[in-house]
């Protein structure tokens, strides 16, 4: 195991009606100002919109509202937020919404008090921020496990890169699975996939000797594959939901990454992606995942054969390491293809003259992977990838 220190600053508030048990006392320990954060409007469709604004009203809040926060958010709109909080003096941010809202409001926090601007601060002069404006997240929609960390993904439209900020940490998040009755299902499924593909780019990291965290990572891995197939069954199951919201979290807070350096190689690919087609997070995983993992053998066989059996319980016997290896592969492939989600870019609707040279070229290739690709292999992987428009 590597050494680790763990330190996990977030108060975690689960369960139906977790608001209104616990954000006002949560609001009494801040200031009056308040911005509150949210994307598209489906809170003010599904109700939650309602419900908070009047809690902050009874705890005697100010209210600056910041919306429209878009799905794989802008730096444009992180400034923008930042330009509104610093404007109006804001005390607290309140962020509602899914991994977008999540993380644009952590580098809202941090630019609103930095007199530099945060991407040449964190990029060029390689700072860290150290002053934040304290943050609530009210979780609506699963899978990122956004509010349990403190790195936001960012697209910098004009830079034409999807990347990592570094901003706060929640002071708290609640977490109330009926919040998320309301996802559209390609949200559910793309959202609880992208769980899926943390806990696996956590395992397939460094050192491979398999230590705690990764018998965890088992079993969360397991529990989503088991609650992903409860949804769509019944869309209806609370008790399924509720799982997904906390096995994103437990993807997502640091249990499982404990003593190893992590893999992220697909989710590199992915983001950059992001960048250049504006896609759905989860469906570009699970397009790229089995594609990337067949190159990733022979170097991951080890890993893949372990979880063939562990996580997917495929019969060991009469099979050597290459053969569970390659079972397993398969056997996720036709998965993400069993639950709906997308096999080719282009049945995500993504353009066939879309710039993959571009997209392999500016991926960061990552410490932890059991291969180290080259942006050549990225390119073959991303045009294997690409599938065929069919004309309408
Ligand atoms: O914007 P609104 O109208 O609220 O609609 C959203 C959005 O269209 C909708 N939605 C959310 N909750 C809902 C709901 N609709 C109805 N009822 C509800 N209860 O869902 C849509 C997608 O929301 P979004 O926040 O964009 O999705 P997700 O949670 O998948 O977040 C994606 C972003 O997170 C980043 C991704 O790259 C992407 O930018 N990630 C952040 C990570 C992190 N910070 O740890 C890790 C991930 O790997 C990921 O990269
Ligand atoms: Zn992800």
């Amino acid at each position: 195991m590597n050494d680790f220190i763990y330190d996990f600053p977030v108060k975690v508030y689960f369960g139906e009606k977790a608001a209104e048990k616990h954000l006002t006392s949560e609001l009494a320990k801040v200031g009056k100002t308040v911005l509150l954060a949210y994307g598209g409007g489906s809170i003010k469709q599904n109700g939650i919109y309602e419900e908070l604004t009047e809690i902050l009203k009874k705890a005697g809040k100010e209210v600056i509202e910041f919306c429209g926060i878009m799905s794989n958010p802008t730096y444009a709109k992180v400034q923008e937020g930042a330009a509104l909080a610093k404007e109006n003096k804001v005390d607290f941010i309140l962020a509602v919404g899914g991994g977008s809202v999540i993380d644009c409001c952590k580098i809202v926090s941090a630019q609103a008090l930095l007199k530099q601007d945060i991407w040449d601060y964190e990029y060029d002069a390689h700072g860290t921020p150290t002053s934040f404006i304290p943050m609530g997240a009210m979780v609506t929609a699963f899978g990122t496990g956004a509010e349990m960390n403190n790195g936001a993904v960012i697209t910098h439209e004009e830079k034409m890169v999807k990347s990592a900020l570094w901003g706060a940490f929640y002071d708290f998040a609640i977490l109330d699975p009926t919040y998320t009755m309301t996802m559209p299902m390609k949200q559910v499924i793309s959202g609880a996939f992208d769980s899926l593909s943390h806990c696996m780019e956590t395992y397939m990291g460094s050192p491979r000797k398999i230590n705690l965290s990764d018998e965890i990572n088992e079993a969360t891995q397991r529990n989503i594959i088991r609650n992903i197939r409860a949804t769509i069954e019944n869309p209806g199951d609370l008790q399924a939901r509720s799982e997904l919201l906390w096995a994103a979290a437990m993807a997502e807070n640091g249990l499982l990454k404990i003593g190893k350096t992590t893999d992220f190689q697909c989710h590199m690919l992915e983001h950059q992606l992001g960048a250049y087609t504006n896609c759905n997070h989860g469906q570009g995983l699970a397009v790229i995942h089995p594609v990337l993992y067949r190159r990733m053998m022979p170097e991951a066989n080890e890993s893949f054969a372990r979880l063939a059996v562990t996580v997917w319980n495929i019969e060991p016997s009469g099979k050597d390491e290459a053969d569970l290896a390659k079972a397993f592969v398969d056997v996720l492939g036709a998965f993400i293809k069993a639950i709906g989600l997308p096999t080719t870019f282009a049945e995500m609707g993504i353009l066939e003259d879309t710039d993959y040279r571009a997209i392999a070229d500016s991926t960061i290739l990552t410490r932890g992977c059991p291969k180290v690709f080259t942006a050549d292999e990225l390119y073959d992987i991303l045009l294997e990838c690409r599938g065929r428009m069919v004309k309408q």
